[in-house]
């Protein structure tokens, strides 16, 4: 029997073991669906304490509630390590880790690397690997190929590489891991029939496509849409401020066409591990070729500029009152990157206290998904702060500027102790008070 038709039989029976490196935002989810589809799940992290708590069938995402994992562990389909050693009893493997830009923004493929190192060394025939982690075009063919390749092993008959994107939106109550439709590329027909074959067994969709490398621009174009989406909306906001017109009504009106119109709001810059990173991955490939992607810097320009145009607001809202911000007492609503969830990782609310404070403003912030900032500078984190009562330190803060719009702030409270509201996130809709500054 063929490599490919002893996978094949593996995962549809669910005998095959699946092996997840990576177990984080995007990691984790897959290891519990793969492991509620029947699946053996083996997950590998270089973190000991994510390791451990797995282990003991504790979640440390959000997303992930600690009542499902656990007697899935306890019921034997799932377990965590740091030894790579055990890609040598695994048939499936599924590359889940960062990808970050460096400060030059130039793609980071540190952890790609090592982590394909590591399974290179435990390389067998009969392998389906799998790539998740955003990233740029030709990085599946050009980057790991020839690393596995070195085993003397064929792709497409000895083993078996794909690209699959990983969709996920942390904090979404609508789609999850199990109900976005996941695209899958293959190097070779066969890889690609694998690879969408394990993903069926699991998830709802599976979209497969021609190549790796459509599978990795895929991931790329919907991103790029979205921040240049977004940098055009926040210019429309800071035109429309000029003018005196409220951009969150143009927005919502415009919405009511049900054509060629989808709304996209403003806020205070962009946030999280994919937006404001991905489509940097695509202009420096381009840039290699000659091409200039004008659209993303252009984007990247105005969406980093929002910062400091929050800051500018604030700097108005206590000029109103006849206070300068160096000196003033500033609250920040909210440091997670977007609503509801405890991720700070490119948060613009870890710019903007960062620019307050440079101003001289005395910040303090409040996030109930955020007890507190420690200082992490490999992640941009500078500061060392604890998150106070929102409540309370309205009061007696001269300016509240909301950056992300938990659901779970009092906001009717907040409103009603603070003397001036930036508000970047129309978290306010409808109050009407003229301590109320929009975006
Ligand atoms: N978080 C999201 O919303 C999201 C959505 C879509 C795509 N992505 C992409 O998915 C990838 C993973 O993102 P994430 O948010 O899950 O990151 P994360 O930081 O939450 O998780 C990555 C995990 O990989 C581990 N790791 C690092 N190097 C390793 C190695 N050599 N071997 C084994 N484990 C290693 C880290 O310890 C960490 O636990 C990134 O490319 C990201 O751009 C993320």
């Amino acid at each position: 029997m063929s490599h490919a038709e002893a996978l094949k039989k593996k995962i549809e029976n669910h005998t095959a073991v699946a092996c997840v490196v990576g177990l984080g935002y995007v990691g984790l989810p897959l290891v519990v669906e793969l492991a509620e589809a029947g699946f053996t799940v083996v997950g590998i992290d270089i973190l000991e304490n994510k390791v451990k708590m797995l282990n003991k069938g504790e979640s440390y995402i959000q997303d992930v509630p600690t009542s499902v994992l656990k007697p899935l562990v306890k019921a034997g389909r799932i377990r965590a390590t740091t030894d790579f050693s055990v890609i040598k009893d695994v048939d499936t493997v599924n590359i889940c880790v960062p990808t970050p830009l460096r400060k030059t923004k130039d793609p980071d493929m540190s952890y790609i690397v090592s982590s394909c190192e590591e399974i290179a060394r435990y390389f067998h025939p009969g392998l389906l690997l799998t790539l998740e982690s955003t990233t740029y075009p030709g990085t599946t063919d050009e980057l790991m190929l020839p690393m596995f390749e070195e085993s003397g092993l064929k792709v497409g008959k000895d083993f078996f590489l794909c690209f699959s994107p990983e969709r996920v939106d942390p904090g979404n109550p609508k789609f999850q891991t199990k109900n976005i439709p996941k695209v899958v590329g293959g190097i070779t027909p066969a890889c690609t029939e694998l690879g969408a074959l394990f993903y069926s067994q699991a998830l709802d969709t599976v979209v497969p496509v021609g190549s790796t490398r459509v599978a990795e621009m895929v991931k790329l174009l919907e991103n790029t849409f979205r921040m240049i989406n977004i940098g055009l909306v926040n210019e429309i906001a800071v035109m429309c401020d000029r003018m005196g017109i409220n951009v969150w009504e143009v927005i919502d009106a415009a919405a009511t066409k049900p054509f060629g119109f989808m709304p996209f709001y403003p806020g205070p810059g962009l946030g999280g591990h994919c937006i404001p990173i991905d489509p940097f991955y695509l202009s420096w490939k381009t840039k290699q070729s000659g091409i200039e992607a004008r659209f993303i810097e252009l984007a990247g320009y105005v969406n980093g500029q929002m910062p400091h145009y929050v800051v500018e607001k604030v700097q108005n809202a206590l000029n109103e009152n006849r206070k300068p911000l160096k000196g003033s007492k500033v609250l920040v609503l909210g440091v997670a990157y977007k609503r509801d969830i405890d991720d700070v990782r490119e948060s613009p609310a870890l710019d903007i206290i960062h620019l307050l404070e440079k101003k001289g403003a005395k910040v303090s912030y409040s996030d109930p998904y955020v007890p507190q900032i420690r200082p992490d500078p490999e992640h941009g984190l500078i500061f060392d702060m604890n998150s106070v009562d929102a409540v309370k330190a309205s009061k007696t803060s001269d300016c509240v500027v909301i950056v992300t719009d938990h659901k779970a702030f009092d906001y009717k409270s907040i409103v009603r102790n603070s003397k001036a509201i930036v508000d970047t996130r129309n978290a306010l809709k409808g109050v009407k008070s003229k301590k109320i500054f929009p975006l």
